[in-house]
């Protein structure tokens, strides 16, 4: 087990839905498995006056988020997490008050023995991002001499290209890159990293993994819930700016870049660029308009219930032209690659919630077995990343019998069946891996920038190009009655159901 060093851990934003839904159980996890330093420090700061005992019931003692957790358990050892947080009223707004909150910070740090290691977390509106970056920086949060610094900043990275690389630069400004955690909660998942793990740790897969044996691959990540209470946010982001822009993009990249030299933090990295760097950007509208496809939600009836069109969302524009729907079909312009179409397709209020990568292998170069009742004879490798979390192949088996009958069968494998291993969530594994200084699995601003390079031209397609279509879709099904037509040779999607095995066509009938 690597070693924690003992800190504090500054949350702005602390009043707000993040800390208590995610960031104080993820904390919780980790003082259970005893990950904790032995001297670790929680320090809220937000606009809410509140006082250090109001803070510790609110994200603690009388969180709905913990309640679960914290039912069995003695009330000491309750009380002793719950000690470990502290609040800071910020006042009117994040740019004022510095020097108080570093006096807090300060006399923390002397009482528990700190050492001047201190994370900031920014669980704030992007925009206060820099601000809050120079405010720390003026008084003295950012200098390293006595204890390291680290910033976690939450996504979105900017907007586009251009305020992505504002805000890089805003940030670089006041902290070094090294010190920067950029949080992709994708990162955090198992199923995500294994992707690493079974491209590398295995000798009988990447052998194939090229052009020369794979036909295409493909990319489901469905939810089956709308946007919930967060249609201000959604309805000036979209569904690539919201999933496919950050979560995907970082599954591509894992798919497409090349083994690194070993498993150090900026070697991956590196490889990471260079893969996001190798995606073709679409230039022209044409390639555009041919590759992708957008498509909004709307109302009708699941399971018997009525649900409401996005349009009909709180807080969405009733003309809005933000998609619910992205598919894109793409190509990577490099050696390994060249001609295998990815695509890729994010969604809100399909039919289940699902998220899977599809590798779909070459059929053999020469049918022997004419035998076959498959109308499908590619090999596929299909790895789930949620929910039912595991790996699938599927190949071909002779049906028992005279003659060569061939049959799919599956060769599977579930992480339930790891029950021993106590499987991390995101935010403990990537709060951990900040607190022990690992940024392996956090964004670095070039890969960011990397990505919004690919998306940007299709953002702006969508908004100021010549016939573009946003195609209506019927909430719960999968997607816009054309998005098929995506899909090259086969022609259609793979549509999983909710079980790793479940064979691909699932849908819901009300
Ligand atoms: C977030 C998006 O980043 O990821 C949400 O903003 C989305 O819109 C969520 O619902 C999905 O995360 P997960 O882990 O449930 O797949």
């Amino acid at each position: 087990m690597k070693k924690t060093d003992n800190q504090i851990l500054v949350i702005f934003g602390a009043s707000g839905d993040l800390t208590a839904r995610k960031l104080v159980p993820a904390l919780f996890n980790l003082y259970v498995a005893k990950q904790l330093p032995d001297n670790f420090v929680v320090l809220g700061a937000s606009r809410s006056d509140m006082t250090d005992n109001e803070f510790r019931k609110k994200v603690v003692l009388e969180s709905d988020y913990l309640k679960d957790k914290l039912e069995d358990l003695k009330p000491n050892y309750i009380n002793k997490f719950s000690k470990k947080f502290f609040y800071e009223d910020l006042g009117g707004d994040y740019t004022s008050h510095y020097g108080r909150l570093q006096k807090r910070i300060a006399d923390l740090d002397t009482k528990f023995h700190t050492a001047g290691n201190h994370i900031f977390y920014l669980s704030t509106p992007p925009s206060l991002y820099e601000p809050i970056a120079k405010n720390l920086a003026e008084v003295g949060l950012n200098n390293e001499e006595e204890g390291w610094k680290r910033l976690i900043v939450e996504k979105p990275f900017g907007y586009d290209l251009e305020s992505a690389k504002n805000l890089n630069e805003g940030l670089q400004r006041y902290f070094k890159e090294t010190q920067i955690y950029r949080i992709d909660h994708y990162l955090g998942k198992e199923t995500v990293q294994n992707l690493l793990v079974t491209r590398f740790a295995n000798s009988i897969f990447e052998p194939l993994w090229n052009r020369n044996y794979i036909h295409h691959i493909e990319i489901t990540n469905a939810e089956s819930v709308g946007v919930e209470k967060r249609g201000g946010y959604y309805d000036k982001s979209g569904a690539l700016r919201d999933m496919f822009q950050n979560h995907l993009l970082q599954i591509v990249s894992l798919i497409v870049m090349e083994p690194p030299i070993s498993d150090e933090p900026e070697g991956i990295r590196n490889e990471k660029v260079k893969a996001l760097k190798s995606l073709r950007i679409m230039r022209n509208e044409q390639t555009i308009h041919d590759n992708t496809i957008r498509g909004q939600y709307m109302a009708s009836t699941i399971k018997g219930e009525k649900v409401k069109g996005y349009r009909e969302e709180d807080d969405v524009h009733p003309q809005s032209m933000t998609e619910t729907y992205a598919a894109i079909k793409s190509f990577v312009d490099n050696w390994r690659w060249k001609d295998v179409p990815f695509y890729v397709r994010t969604a809100k209020r399909m039919p289940t919630k699902v998220t899977e990568v599809v590798i779909h292998f070459k059929t053999p170069h020469h049918q022997i077995f004419h035998d076959s009742s498959m109308n499908n004879k590619d090999n596929k490798l299909i790895i789930r990343i949620q929910p039912d979390e595991g790996i699938l192949i599927k190949f071909g088996v002779k049906v028992p019998g005279q003659g060569f009958k061939v049959e799919r069968a599956n060769l599977d494998f579930y992480y339930s069946s790891l029950a021993q291993t106590h499987v991390m969530e995101a935010y403990e594994r990537l709060l951990l891996d900040c607190m022990q200084g690992d940024a392996t699995l956090y964004a670095r601003a070039d890969e960011v920038e990397a990505a919004w390079e690919f998306v940007d031209p299709i953002l702006n397609y969508w908004k100021n190009g010549k016939d573009v279509h946003m195609y209506g879709y019927a909430a719960g099904v999968w997607g816009p009655e054309n998005s098929d037509e995506l899909i090259d040779g086969i022609g259609y999607w793979r549509n999983p159901g909710p079980n790793l095995t479940d064979d691909p066509g699932f849908c819901v009938i009300s």
